[in-house]
């Protein structure tokens, strides 16, 4: 049994269908790159058979992440997977989508526990078990790597998974995915259903096993790494363990583990996890999903030690209190890098060095945001960079961008906002409000011009560095207000009035950060009406009947 374990990201995929989570083309290609560069073995870059983006989005990822840079042929580059049910369609599609990767995967899924065939597929298990063989046989006529998932593997009769595992097998499966679709089992039970599973089925030792498990009873990672111990090769994951409901096994967690408990597992990842912090934060910004401060690994307080008795541990030798040390994941390497007087090369080189090659273009833009942050800030550090590069290149879709804004707030009167927006026709529109705070007046000033009908979830703001003149950074969560009033338009438009859009946005003034972001979400959710939204994963059941 070799001692590696392939990384799986669905963070695009699984991750990405979590209740507003949804990101654009442009940021899912930036969240690939930021896997590729982490180490990953699969990426999982979406769903291709869900709308004609997703198709696309994934077609981009395999092109553009899935070979390796020009000057570079020998790169190390991840697979490209996409997702497919077991429909010629779905498996079509899904070709189309990752065929120009240099090495793409399908992935495809049909589900094996008796509630989902029979209240779901609506299928016996003969139709089941021939449907599996056909399927997985059209895929691999197609790719030569191609995974099946038996769908809620975790609540299905051993028996019966065994004969739909052989069957895939047989049809070509290069890899088995174990899913606990629901999160029900625990360690003990997952782990030993993947020892009998490798016991049980025939030419499993020609394939590579695989874990995927949900955290509804919080029992994710362990499950997982119990499916490791018990043999499994590949771990399905995703960054912060976003994903349906709460959530999937997370990367940090399950990679971590590995690392930090070697001598209990003995196995080895490609994950270089000093990349780790900085991956989690980016997707947090994309999707507006704020992680937990006691998250593991990721959260803010992780290593952060607040009892007397602690510190004075960690003064006298830091392995008193610390498993890991914050460096191993890339926290407090917020080094000092540019300053007012570095020039464009010192900026370009430090941009290359941080995955971001930029051409003159897109270098004069990022050069003008780093003259006037170093203006107002001493210290420029690669988390600052990392939030300049996010807010002027992987915005959603300008349809309102800010042209500026004026706050008078305090004790000394209403708090006022003037907003100045350009439109989707190019013009400016002004606007002044009051509020309630000087946040509150934006968002309203804001409103008057959009008029897209929307509440405010969620709002979070923090420092993204140390010191007063950090930099803010806002996420928001917002869906449309009027959503109740849709019944009569189509399902697909209907997805785009009940999705929540995340928007985030960072500036050393926070009433523009804040504003940034809650245009960012805005236009998500003005682009989604327009054009009508892809169906979420919730759907993907209705669409497999029949
Ligand atoms: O949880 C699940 O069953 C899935 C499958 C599509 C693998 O996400
Ligand atoms: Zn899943």
């Amino acid at each position: 049994m070799n001692n590696y374990v392939k990384i799986f990201d669905t963070t695009l995929r699984d991750g990405e269908q979590s209740p507003g989570a949804t990101m654009t083309s442009a940021e899912k290609l930036e969240v690939a790159r930021s896997l590729a560069r982490l180490g990953v073995d699969i990426i999982e870059a979406g769903f291709p058979a869900a709308s004609p983006d997703d198709l696309e989005a994934v077609r981009r990822i395999a092109i553009e992440v899935g070979n390796p840079p020009k000057g570079d042929p020998d790169a190390r580059v991840p697979t490209i997977a996409g997702l497919a049910r077991a429909t010629k369609g779905d498996i079509d599609k899904a070709w189309q989508a990752v065929q120009e990767a240099q090495s793409p995967r399908i992935h495809l899924f049909l589900a094996t526990s008796e509630i989902h065939m029979k209240y779901k597929l609506n299928m016996d298990r003969e139709q089941v078990l021939d449907r599996i063989a056909e399927m997985v046989a059209y895929a691999s006529s197609k790719c030569p790597d191609v995974e099946f998932s038996p769908e809620d593997a975790g609540r299905s009769d051993p028996d019966f998974l065994y004969l739909a595992l052989e069957q895939a097998i047989k049809a070509g499966a290069t890899t088995l995915n174990i899913p606990d679709t629901v999160g029900y089992t625990t360690p003990d039970e997952f782990g030993g259903m993947i020892a009998s599973i490798i016991k049980n089925v025939k030419g499993v030792e020609n394939v590579t096993i695989s874990v995927h498990t949900h955290d509804d009873l919080g029992l994710a990672t362990a499950n997982s790494l119990a499916g490791i111990q018990a043999g499994a090769r590949q771990a399905e994951v995703t960054i912060n363990g976003i994903g349906e409901r709460a959530g999937n096994t997370s990367l940090e967690e399950v990679v971590m583990t590995l690392k930090t408990r070697y001598p209990v597992f003995q196995l080895e990842t490609g994950v270089d996890t000093t990349q780790i912090s900085r991956i989690s934060k980016l997707v947090s910004n994309y999707t507006g999903i704020v992680i937990q401060p006691n998250k593991a690994i990721v959260g803010a307080n992780a290593f952060a030690h607040e009892a007397g008795i602690h510190q004075d541990g960690m003064l006298k030798h830091n392995q008193t209190y610390e498993i890991m040390r914050p460096e191993d994941v890339g926290v407090n390497q917020s080094r000092l890098v540019l300053g007012k007087h570095s020039g464009r090369h010192a900026l370009r080189a430090r941009l290359a060095e941080m995955g971001h090659a930029l051409d003159e273009t897109d270098l004069d833009k990022a050069f003008a945001r780093f003259k006037d942050l170093a203006d107002r800030k001493k210290i420029i550090t690669d988390l600052d960079l990392e939030a300049l590069i996010a807010d002027e290149f992987y915005r959603p879709r300008d349809i309102f961008a800010l042209d500026g804004l004026q706050v008078a707030c305090g004790t000394m009167g209403l708090p006022t906002a003037t907003i100045r927006l350009r439109g989707p026709d190019g013009k400016i529109h002004t606007h002044a409000a009051i509020g309630t705070g000087p946040v509150d007046a934006t968002y309203k000033a804001i409103d008057a011009i959009v008029k897209t009908p929307a509440i405010l979830l969620e709002f979070n703001i923090h420092a993204i560095t140390e010191g007063i003149d950090a930099l803010g950074e806002v996420t928001v969560r917002v869906q449309a207000q009027n959503k109740g009033a849709q019944r009569t338009m189509d399902a697909q438009k209907e997805v785009a009035y009940t999705r929540v859009y995340g928007g985030h946005g960072a500036d050393s003034d926070i009433i523009v950060a804040s504003a940034k972001a809650y245009l960012a979400a805005l236009n998500k959710l003005i682009v989604a009406q327009m054009e009508g939204d892809s169906p979420s994963h919730t759907d993907v059941g209705v669409m497999l009947v029949g």
